[in-house]
């Protein structure tokens, strides 16, 4: 826990899930809040996943998590979400939370995991079940096993498969979550050594319009940095798509204009602004010219 407050990552989660043996749980909930705050974790958001509504230790996880681990910790993770309910119950469960532990009501906020057939045919509803939901997540491990896939694997590329054996799945996803404003992340790819295999996977997802990907291991993050972050060619060019619908819009006063040898309109916008927030975020620059 404490090297993980070191990394460079956007956003760090404690499990006491399935990375947290069942017999670890119940000390596991005080080093976690422990950790939390006597680490200094700069900027990044700070989740703990906590376990699923069919244990018998959700409602403990969250109790003493959250009440023991002050302002710093920012949101809790729900794995295996199978419907809207189970959402709304973690959201009043928190309200009585925070207020005993005297935070503000809504300071925690709720990332949800889709990662069974159940919460994949329940995920429009799923993404819509609270205000305090920020972000949804793809589970390739345990969909895989929740649809009885013959693999062994979770989260990499079936090769006897021709064509994405997730494309339906990544694109149901990110269309519920999009439809409610949510940050959309893809899970994990347990293949932690084989870093060129996990490069390639990464820009399944990346291209779809996922916001990022889980790191299971230090190595993977700088990889995950790097394929989600917009190039500078890219950065660059979205801030000159930027300037010059700008120009052609508040001087010229037309909705479309020529942008070297294509067409840009009010969508070329919306698309440019999301590469300069990414690219900001990533730390890029403007080049001088
Ligand atoms: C993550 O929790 C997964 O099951 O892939
Ligand atoms: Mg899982």
């Amino acid at each position: 826990m404490a090297k993980a407050a070191t990394l460079p990552a956007d956003m760090t989660f404690l499990d006491l899930e399935d990375a947290c043996a069942p017999l670890e749980k119940p000390g596991a909930r005080g080093k976690i809040a422990e950790a939390i705050q006597a680490n200094d974790w700069g900027d990044r958001v700070l989740c703990v996943r906590v376990n699923a509504w069919d244990t018998e230790w959700t409602f403990r996880d969250v109790i003493e998590v959250v009440g023991g681990s002050g302002e710093r910790l920012d949101e809790i993770m729900l794995p295996k979400v199978q419907s809207a309910a189970e959402v709304v119950a973690l959201d009043l469960l928190l309200t009585q939370v925070e207020k005993e532990a005297g935070l503000r009501s809504g300071h925690i906020g709720i990332e949800a995991q889709i990662e069974t057939t159940r919460g994949l045919i329940n995920v429009e509803e799923i993404c819509a079940a609270s205000p305090r939901l920020e972000t949804i997540i793809f589970g390739p491990a345990d969909f895989a096993a929740s649809m009885e896939m013959p693999v062994l694997t979770g989260g990499v590329q079936i090769a006897e498969y021709p064509g994405d054996h997730f494309h339906y799945v990544f694109s149901k996803i990110l269309m519920a979550g999009r439809a409610n404003g949510l940050q959309v992340i893809d899970g994990p790819f347990l293949k932690i050594r084989d870093q060129d295999a996990f490069r390639d996977y990464c820009q399944r997802t990346r291209t779809l319009g996922y916001d990022g990907k889980w790191a299971l291991h230090p190595d993977q993050v700088a990889i995950l940095n790097e394929v989600f972050s917009p190039t500078q060619e890219q950065f660059d060019r979205a801030w000159d798509i930027l300037d010059a619908y700008k120009a052609a819009t508040e001087e010229d006063l037309k909705g479309a204009v020529m942008f070297g040898d294509e067409m840009i309109d009010e969508a070329s916008r919306k698309m440019a602004t999301k590469f300069v927030s990414r690219g900001e975020r990533a730390g890029l620059k403007r080049s001088e010219r």
